[in-house]
């Protein structure tokens, strides 16, 4: 069997610089906290705990001079302005571009206009960006979009600014934009949806288009490595989300001739390697791929 691994599989910049963020923190600072999972990855997090980094969920057990390293999906407006005021030392590891959407918002908020985010209400990177403005809009989907507007008809009048969850489906964000554009009157869009989702989603629908089985692999908390299991689900017939190669069932892959690989932004290289070897039996690894992989340190 042929295996076609997607280049873009596994951390993205976001997550690599969280994660050396948190090894270099982890070096000069005892104790080490990290609150919530720094990403959403088991065996990166267990790791980190091995590292010295402690998990906590309460930032009101910190202390003045103690270290936290903030996750990579950044964090709720009052949690850090609480931290800040007490004197807790904050390693701020939240994704260069999760933290733009949050000053888009605040700034959207000082112009006087309401803030929609298109996206999982329930997220914590949703839940920490739509605290940087009063009354966000948290809509996954564009039905709930268009009932919105259907709700109240003054909804259509207002100053609106439309964000997008970094890993949001490209199309679930465009549809929005249609049923927005098409009725309100003062629409401002950002596109926030990341590049690196871009390129893996993208990536994932042509392998994924191409062959008989797709796995997926990565956390069942994440939300990017979730998305790419509905894209995949909507070009191939079969499609797996796993999070470690021991979860592969062989049975899968009776009579198929090329299989598609692709892990979501949290997962490590040596994750993807292991399913890599257990799915294939020939190396039929593009040589590149395999050397973007053996690259990661992680
Ligand atoms: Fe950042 Fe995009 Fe990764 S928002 S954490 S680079 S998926």
């Amino acid at each position: 069997m042929k295996v076609m691994l997607a280049k873009s599989a596994g951390f993205c910049y976001g997550v690599k610089r969280a994660v050396e963020l948190a090894h270099a923190t982890a070096e000069g600072n005892n104790p080490c906290y990290m609150l919530g999972d720094l990403i959403h990855n088991t065996h990166v997090v267990e790791d980190l705990a091995r590292c010295g980094i402690v998990k906590t969920q309460c930032s009101e057990m910190l202390n003045v001079g103690d270290t936290v390293v903030i996750r990579s999906h950044g964090e709720h407006k009052k949690v850090l302005d609480g931290l800040a005021a007490k004197g807790v030392h904050c390693v701020n590891a939240t994704c260069p571009n999760v933290m733009q959407i949050q000053q888009r918002i605040a700034q959207s908020q000082q112009e006087g206009r309401r803030c929609i985010i298109i996206g999982d209400p329930g997220h914590p990177e949703v839940v920490g960006v739509a605290s940087f403005c009063q009354d966000a809009m948290i809509l996954p989907t564009s039905e709930k979009v268009a009932q919105w507007l259907e709700n109240d008809s003054q909804n259509c009048e207002l100053p609106l600014t439309l964000v997008a969850q970094t890993t949001c489906i490209q199309e679930i964000f465009e549809n929005s934009q249609k049923i927005l554009k098409k009725q309100c009157t003062n629409l401002k869009i950002f596109d926030t949806i990341c590049n690196a989702t871009y390129k893996r989603q993208t990536e994932a629908a042509e392998i994924a288009s191409q062959v008989g089985v797709m796995v997926v692999v990565g956390d069942r908390k994440s939300a990017n490595t979730k998305h790419l299991k509905e894209i995949c689900q909507t070009l191939c017939p079969v499609v797996v989300q796993i999070e470690q190669a021991s979860e592969l069932d062989g049975n899968l892959f009776v009579g198929c001739q090329v299989a598609g690989l692709t892990a979501g932004a949290s997962t490590p290289a040596g994750i993807i390697k292991e399913v890599y070897a257990t799915m294939s039996e020939e190396n039929m690894i593009q040589e590149e791929s395999f050397e973007e992989l053996l690259n990661q340190s992680f």
